[in-house]
């Protein structure tokens, strides 16, 4: 039997106080997810059950009990507590996906603070941009990261602490560093966690839009109320489950379904802490009886690309539910994946700002390939008109996605942005920035962003912050940045430059200039392609039309071109 039983039964009635009350929450209580995580758990009698498998590079592996959990996490707290670090203050986790990443977090939420969780391939200015709009008090990392924070470090008078978990002591420390070892720390079994209310603000996670630097989402610990019901009926995690979510916690996959979904049920989880790899990942089901796994459209369509061999070479036999997140999941995928391990996998669509699922497939509930499924009881959603943000209730007209605002775990603000925060609502509707139909049944049919962003095999990249990094090249005097084609992460990076004079256009540049955004940005941001233009597109006014070059890479009518300058629409 399902948790989630019927939909049809769950939609009619709902109210969020039933989550409330399997939390034993009420109005005005303290309300600490670290607590919820951990604590909680131990005090229902689950201390000695397995919290977290982490199999490292290598086939190293650790496991951490709930009281392990609980105890490191206490112990972290003391320690960033130790250092004067207060409640509402942001400390950053920069660091790959190791257990001090996931333990950490709950530390960092014990003493009130707030998590800013970033993603750890992210290059010096991405996280400089992402640490300066937070104002960061502190970051967590590792030895490998630490020369990305030493580079911006003299632009941080604000940022007091930088932990290294990894550190042997043998090297220098340099200003502001310390050392910090999560298992040889002294344990720390009693800690008086802070009390943060329902509204305290919990964890920071920076998403990319069109234009304008990443924005800071902020939630709050109430957050847990939407996280732990949407993880009970759509993921359908039950006692005795093994479950397996592929996202880093760099990411909202990793933390509202990597950290606080599963461990506010008391649920033991696997981390591989490796690349993607085929072989490894059917491996690492195998080894450690997986049998609920979330992951993502890139993912399961580079595992269709390496074949159905490989996957009946393993025992996956464990698995009993599959989910995907982050990108459209095609249909071919979810008949694919009934055929190869028995299973569809069930779509969910949410994002960043939602903090939770709000359009998924339940169990139980006829899946339809290539649907993104209905809302989350409690959850009401319109398709609304591009032009007037009235209503469309017609089916199967594709509009703009609008949310009612009013579910627990809705962002509550951009971070020193409250301009562009606004700007995500109109007529009383949050606005996803989504296009989408609904079918006759209710389902909801994804047709495409309605804005300039890039998603990457699932990751958002601002087409923004790649143009500005480009111009930081010595040889690029202009850019344009798109999306193009990909059979498998869907869409990439694609560049249009102009050169300064005295450069010359040729592979080695391209390779230079690829190179220097991946160390910049992120190897996400990195264009696959770079194309170099006498001239860009632009409008009379002097704008870079993006839209054109879009249109081009896609094989789409251009549309009107009339406020083009003269001599532009000849370069496309
Ligand atoms: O465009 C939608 C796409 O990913 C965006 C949200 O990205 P982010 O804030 O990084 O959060 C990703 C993980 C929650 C959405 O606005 N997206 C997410 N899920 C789906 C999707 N597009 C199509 N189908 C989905 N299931």
């Amino acid at each position: 039997m399902s948790n989630i039983g019927s939909y049809d039964e769950r939609i009619k009635n709902f109210d969020w106080s039933l989550a409330e009350k399997e939390l034993d929450y009420k109005d005005g209580d303290t309300f600490n997810i670290g607590w919820y995580c951990s604590d909680r758990i131990c005090e229902q009698g689950k201390a000695n059950k397995l919290a977290l498998i982490w199999e490292g590079l290598g086939g190293v592996e650790k496991r951490y009990t709930f009281n392990d959990v609980r105890v490191r996490s206490n112990t972290i707290g003391h320690f960033l507590k130790g250092l004067g670090i207060k409640n509402e203050d942001r400390v950053c986790l920069f660091m790959d996906k190791i257990p001090e990443l996931y333990i950490g977090f709950l530390g960092v939420l014990k003493i009130g603070a707030v998590a800013q969780p970033l993603f750890s391939a992210f290059g010096d200015e991405s996280l400089h941009v992402r640490l300066d709009n937070a104002q960061t008090t502190a970051i967590i990392t590792q030895r490998k990261h630490v020369g990305k924070v030493r580079k911006i470090l003299d632009q941080m008078p604000y940022l007091k602490h930088i932990i290294i978990v990894d550190h042997d002591g043998k090297k220098e420390l340099k200003e502001r560093e310390m050392v910090f070892s999560m298992d040889e720390a002294a344990p720390v079994e009693k800690f008086e966690i802070f009390p943060t209310k329902a509204e305290s603000p919990s964890v920071l996670h920076y998403t990319s839009g069109t234009t304008g630097q990443p924005k800071g989402v902020k939630h709050v610990h109430y957050s847990l109320i939407s996280q732990y019901l949407t993880t009970k009926w759509v993921l359908d995690l039950q006692d005795n489950d093994i479950y397996w979510c592929t996202a880093d916690p760099g990411w909202v996959t990793g933390t509202s379904y990597g950290i606080i979904g599963p461990w506010s049920l008391g649920i033991t989880q696997c981390v591989l802490d490796t690349g993607f790899g085929a072989e490894p990942w059917y491996k690492f089901i195998e080894k450690n009886k997986i049998s609920m796994w979330y992951s993502a459209p890139t993912a399961i369509r580079s595992l269709m690309k390496a074949g159905d061999e490989v996957v009946t070479q393993h025992d996956l036999s464990s698995l009993r539910h599959l989910a995907s997140v982050g990108e459209p999941l095609n249909a071919e995928a979810v008949i694919w994946s009934e055929k190869v391990f028995g299973l569809p996998f069930y779509d969910t669509y949410w994002q960043t700002e939602t903090g939770s699922m709000m359009i998924s497939n339940y169990p139980g509930m006829k899946v339809k390939p290539g649907s993104m499924g209905k809302t989350f009881p409690g959850i009401t959603g319109v398709i609304l008109d591009p032009d007037t943000f009235e209503e469309i209730n017609e089916p199967n007209k594709p509009g703009l996605i609008g949310f009612k605002p009013d579910w627990p775990a809705m962002m509550r603000m951009y971070w020193r942005n409250e301009e562009t925060y606004q700007k995500k609502f109109k007529n009383g509707w949050y606005m996803s920035g989504d296009r989408s139909t609904i079918d006759m049944d209710g389902y909801y049919w994804f047709v495409g962003r309605d804005d300039d962003v890039i998603n990457t095999g699932g990751h958002l990249v601002s087409p923004f912050e790649v143009e500005s990094a480009l111009l930081e090249h010595e040889a690029v005097a202009e850019s344009a940045v798109v999306a193009k084609p990909d059979d498998v992460n869907m869409e990439v990076v694609k560049a249009f430059v102009t050169l300064n004079k005295g450069y010359e256009a040729s592979d080695e540049l391209e390779l230079k200039i690829m190179n220097f955004i991946r160390k910049k940005l992120s190897p996400l941001a990195m264009p696959q392609e770079i194309e170099y233009l006498d001239t860009l597109p632009k409008t009379r006014s002097g704008k870079i039309m993006r839209r054109l070059l879009h249109a081009k890479e896609w094989g789409e009518e251009i549309g009107d071109t009339s406020t083009l300058e003269d001599d532009a629409p000849r370069m496309i």
